[in-house]
């Protein structure tokens, strides 16, 4: 049997447990809150035989096989780092692997010097519909790629004023938040690397202190070395209407996914694909993980490309700071 132990007891480590729980031969075997109360609830929820005290108890018991880091992205890169060097292989990050672009190549290093496989919580790519899409991108289909358009827009944003959601230096807003998950699978569809990234951002909160950075609301273009050019708009609003579309044109034909619906489109004919995912993307990211235990064979969302989706989102976070264009 497989132990593993979760660092933070929130949404993510109540979304993940249950998945975890289905798999046969792992056990939730402890759990480390820096709120204890979060500890203590989420381990009798879950039936968890053990409450840390501290990261560095956690990280000293050796009867566990890996951890899952379930806090927040400014401590991401030293817990993964503390957990590599105390001999841990085996780690799943929630999403952004890193808050700052100086901590992507350390930990990278570390990874490499330590043997360690890590997992990022970007779960779009467990999704059979986003892996669809990527198939007909890749399958030629749409001839050469030109550009590309994410609108995701959430208007059921419900976090309190004040937590971490809304605190831009700690989450990076929307664009670090969000936007790393699409950038995350437009790597993946195009498989080519960034050349410069523009944005402006704004605050739609008018009851945040006018010195606090933007974060509801990010309107910027990437561009990719081979040309494409992805225009991406991300927003944290609390009214209007929710988009999540991922649009891909070519010099042929284009592929949409659009309110759940994935479509190819040419001059003119429409082709629906009837896509469902045999297992839910959450769980089939939990067993991914499980199975990277046994077999020691990395798995995605990996370390490289969890790195590369936030350093691209960092550079959008630094041009909608500036006002001028990030080279990569
Ligand atoms: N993959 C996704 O779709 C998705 C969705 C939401 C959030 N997230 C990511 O998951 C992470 C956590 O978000 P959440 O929504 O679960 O937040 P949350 O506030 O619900 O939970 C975070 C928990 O971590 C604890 N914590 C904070 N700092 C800690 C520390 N240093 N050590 C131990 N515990 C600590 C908090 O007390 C809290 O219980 C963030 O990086 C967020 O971006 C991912």
């Amino acid at each position: 049997m497989l132990k593993v132990a979760l660092i933070g007891a929130g949404r993510m480590a109540n979304a993940h447990a249950p998945q975890l729980q289905k798999i046969e031969n792992v056990q939730i075997a402890g759990v480390y809150d820096i709120d204890p109360e979060k500890s203590r609830v989420f381990a009798e929820r879950y039936n968890v035989p053990k409450q840390y005290a501290s990261q560095e108890e956690l990280l000293a018991d050796r009867s566990l096989n890996g951890i899952l880091m379930c806090h927040y992205c400014p401590d991401h890169a030293a817990s993964m780092t503390a957990a590599m060097k105390a001999g841990f292989r085996y780690i799943f990050c929630e999403k952004p692997a890193i808050r700052k672009m100086e901590e992507g190549p350390t930990l990278l290093k570390t990874a490499e010097q330590c043997g360690a496989r890590i997992m990022i919580g970007h779960h779009r790519k467990h999704d059979e519909i986003n892996r669809k899409m990527r198939e007909i991108i890749r399958g030629g289909s749409l001839g050469t790629i030109r550009f590309a358009k994410v609108q995701f827009c959430n208007n059921r944003f419900s976090r309190e004023w004040g937590d971490y959601f809304a605190d831009y230096e700690r989450s990076g807003g929307t664009t670090l938040d969000m936007v790393t998950h699409y950038i995350d699978l437009l790597n993946w569809f195009f498989a080519t690397e960034p050349e410069s990234v523009y944005a402006r951002a704004v605050m739609l909160e008018k009851n945040i202190p006018p010195d606090r950075k933007p974060s509801d609301y990010v309107s910027g273009t990437l561009v990719y070395k081979n040309g494409i050019i992805c225009g991406l708009e991300s927003s944290y609003q609390r009214y209007g209407v929710s988009y999540d579309n991922i649009e891909v044109y070519g010099d042929e034909r284009a592929v949409i996914l659009r309110e759940g619906r994935l479509r190819l489109y040419g001059k003119k004919e429409v082709t629906e694909y009837d896509v469902s995912d045999a297992i839910p993307c959450q769980e089939e990211q939990m067993r991914d993980f499980v199975k990277m235990m046994e077999d020691g064979k990395p798995r995605q969302t990996t370390l490289a490309e969890g790195v590369m989706a936030a350093v691209i989102a960092l550079g959008m976070l630094e041009s909608s700071e500036t006002g001028k264009v990030y080279q990569f």
